[in-house]
């Protein structure tokens, strides 16, 4: 263990009119520190997760935390950028900084703010996370490439939609337990599974219910050494923080078998001395519920093809054997792409530490995975988080 999060704080995702990028990060950064109990002037290093690429017009927003507090006036802050991962990716510069011996405390925001577009139009900012040489044309933006990769392994494993509907059901069970989550109903299985026009197929055999929708939102947390952290509040530590990146083009890959995120999960759970079931829970990056189905195979759960076991034998509900998503996922908790990897991390912090609202706490949490994936399975990040104490 080399790092710890010692403190955090979310907002509640959702299309929030009235918000701004710079009003959200300003929030999330003065409630992490407050939470961590340290003062502004205590932050040595700030990283600011945020994809943008057109969202809104101001793209540099490294500086915007220090709107948060004078106190945090010259210190330096990042912005950091890895597609779907860039909150991931902003949390690993910050255990780097430490690692370095060139910070105490570390504060990390996440935020995107996505719906001043039309899905149409955010469609065409999320496409630029492709191979944009030879995918940008594929129809429907992200949605369009999830399309063609889940219609890819209907081909070879054949037809899967009940268990892609089951998944998508789940997802907002759990969300509706979720007061931070974008959509807090439960969908019905028949709804999930046909086709209608209040859930028109968006892309290949994916329907509205398989995709993560367009957010709004934020997240932050406050990251230290362990030396430091046994002194504070509340602790949860790193085990393990995994990162692979794999080609961009999925023209160079098997694209249905997620080896990125394979190989980040085995090193993972292989510097954690750990196996998979030893976790109490995972949040895996659902931008669609056909990318869950298969990410239960990367991570181990199943056989290659069989992903659907792991749903239909209830082995990812919230009282199965690992449950996944319980926050909702990105499915029914949103997805506003920079500040999903901090918002991950918030949520098993939250579970770990015992804080989970009521209803989407679990029973046992020890153990806490979380994989967070930029691009069709491209740049690849999964921690293994427990209490410090
Ligand atoms: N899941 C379930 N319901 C959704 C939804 C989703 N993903 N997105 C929108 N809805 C609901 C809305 O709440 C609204 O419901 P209401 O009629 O009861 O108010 C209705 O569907 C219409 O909303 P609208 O925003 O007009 O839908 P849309 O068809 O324009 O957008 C998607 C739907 C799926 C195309 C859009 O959410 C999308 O592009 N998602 C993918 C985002 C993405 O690619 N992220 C990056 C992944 S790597």
């Amino acid at each position: 263990m080399t790092a710890c999060i010692v403190g955090w704080s979310h907002g509640k995702f959702g299309k929030l009119d009235g918000e701004t990028s710079e009003s959200l990060i300003v929030k999330a950064a003065s409630d992490a520190i407050a939470h961590a109990g340290i003062e502004p002037k205590d932050v040595d290093v700030i990283y600011v997760g945020n994809m943008n690429g057109g969202f809104v017009r101001q793209e540099f927003h490294s500086s915007l935390p220090l709107q948060a507090h004078p106190d945090l006036r010259f210190k330096p802050s990042t912005r950091v950028e890895n597609a779907c991962a860039t909150g991931s990716a902003a949390i690993h510069m910050g255990l780097n900084t430490l690692a370095a011996g060139k910070a105490r405390f570390v504060l990390v925001v996440g935020v995107e703010k996505m719906t001043e577009l039309n899905s149409a139009q955010a469609g065409d900012v999320l496409i630029k996370a492709s191979y944009v040489a030879e995918e940008a044309t594929i129809e429907a933006g992200f949605a369009g490439i999830f399309g063609k990769i889940t219609s890819a392994y209907f081909q070879r494993y054949g037809d899967k939609s009940d268990a892609l509907a089951k998944i998508a059901v789940k997802a907002h069970k759990n969300g509706a337990r979720n007061p931070f989550a974008h959509f807090q109903k439960e969908f019905a299985y028949d709804f999930c599974r046909t086709p209608s026009d209040k859930n028109p197929f968006v892309a290949g055999p994916l329907k509205r219910t398989d995709c993560s929708p367009v957010t709004d939102g934020a997240a932050a947390v406050v990251l230290t050494d362990v030396g430091t952290a046994l002194g504070m509040k509340q602790a949860i530590a790193f085990r393990a923080a995994e990162h692979v990146n794999d080609f961009l083009p999925m023209s160079k890959r098997d694209i249905i078998k997620f080896e990125g995120p394979q190989r980040a999960w085995q090193q993972a759970l292989k510097s954690a001395h750990l196996d998979l079931l030893d976790l109490s829970f995972v949040e895996s990056h659902d931008c669609f519920t056909s990318a869950e189905l298969i990410e239960y195979e990367a991570m181990g759960l199943t056989a290659p093809g069989e992903g659907e076991r792991a749903i239909h034998e209830g082995w990812v509900e919230r009282d199965g054997k690992l449950p996944v998503n319980v926050s909702g996922g990105l499915k029914a908790k949103g997805h506003p792409v920079g500040a999903t990897g901090v918002s991950m991390h918030v949520m098993s912090a939250m579970q770990l530490s015992g804080t989970a609202p009521e209803g989407m706490q679990l029973p046992k949490a020890k153990l806490g995975g979380v994989f967070n994936m930029g691009g069709a399975a491209v740049a690849n990040y999964v921690s293994i988080l427990e209490p410090l104490r």
